[in-house]
């Protein structure tokens, strides 16, 4: 028999029209369309709202392109790729933690020597980094990749500023030798603003929210039969800890740096722990 739409059965009036061939796109289908009627139904929008949310919706596709993704942006700051994150990285033991890996990820970085620096513009004050990836028993990991990315001095991501930053400036991947040590040169980093010039960055100032993210320098480990980690090291008592833009911080991810007594450099330790791949495989 069929259900006629009406405001007390509007879940049942389209989940009992699916027919998925795929039992999971089905379940996620029957959720979605559950959650969304929830939503109206508490929200109750006027019909001038639903279109401002409409329109939200049509500017944010309209922001991206192959350069800008609104999208991520929106679920960066709604929490939700960090919620993802989280679900699909569970780690209760000693390996550390991920997080969002963010839009400014470049694949294929150059290849550097350990002790390399990733600064190219000149800018910033010195800062090593430095640390060994090991397994959860403590066991030095050799060939273990670290891809590295940071904004420059200025706050930007080189790929942000393509005419004005030399290539792949901020930017390297490191190998580990037998034990397991990295150590580079870089930046100190400094909090910098997400791109906030459309309408994640209207949404973020209707909320009373800023744009800005705490200090951070990106990595990715990946080695073979591990867990490839994404993961940031926040510095210890910088801004915005308490109020990263896309709640990307981590306790565990905050590490400290000290000034070199000469005043000249700062230095970072951060030791990295990868968890095994289930059933051991890579
Ligand atoms: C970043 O840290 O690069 C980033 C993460 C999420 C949104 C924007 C930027
Ligand atoms: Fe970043």
């Amino acid at each position: 028999m069929a259900i006629y739409f009406e405001e007390a059965k509007s879940v049942e009036a389209v989940t009992s029209r699916l027919a998925c061939a795929d039992p999971r796109f089905e379940r996620i289908m029957t959720a979605l369309v559950r959650h969304v009627h929830g939503f109206v139904k508490e929200v109750e929008p006027t019909m001038d709202e639903w279109f401002q949310a409409i329109q939200f919706l049509t500017n944010t596709g309209q922001m991206c392109d192959d350069k800008r993704q609104e999208w991520i942006l929106l679920s960066d700051t709604l929490g939700v790729s960090m919620l993802v994150d989280s679900i699909n990285h569970r780690r209760p033991g000693r390996a550390t933690e991920n997080t969002v890996l963010g839009p400014f990820h470049v694949a294929n970085a150059p290849r550097r020597s350990m002790g390399d620096s990733i600064c190219l513009d000149g800018k910033g004050d010195p800062c090593f980094i430095s640390g060994q990836v090991t397994d959860e028993d403590g066991h030095p990991l050799a060939g273990a990749l670290i891809d590295v990315w940071q904004t420059n001095d200025d706050g930007f991501y080189n790929v942000q500023q393509p005419a004005v930053q030399p290539d792949f400036n901020m930017r390297g991947i490191f190998e580990t030798g037998p034990d397991g040590k990295y150590w580079f040169q870089t930046t100190k980093p400094l909090p910098y603003s997400i791109p906030d010039d459309g309408p994640v960055g209207v949404m973020l100032k209707k909320s009373g929210r800023h744009a800005m993210r705490p200090a951070h320098t990106h990595f990715i480990f990946e080695r073979p039969g591990y867990e490839r980690l994404v993961t940031h090291i926040f510095v210890r008592g910088g801004e915005y800890l308490d109020s990263d833009a896309v709640f990307g911080v981590k306790e565990e991810l905050i590490a400290d740096f000290t000034r070199d007594s000469d005043g000249r450099a700062w230095r970072c330790s951060f030791d990295i722990c990868l968890k095994k791949c289930e059933g051991g495989g890579a």
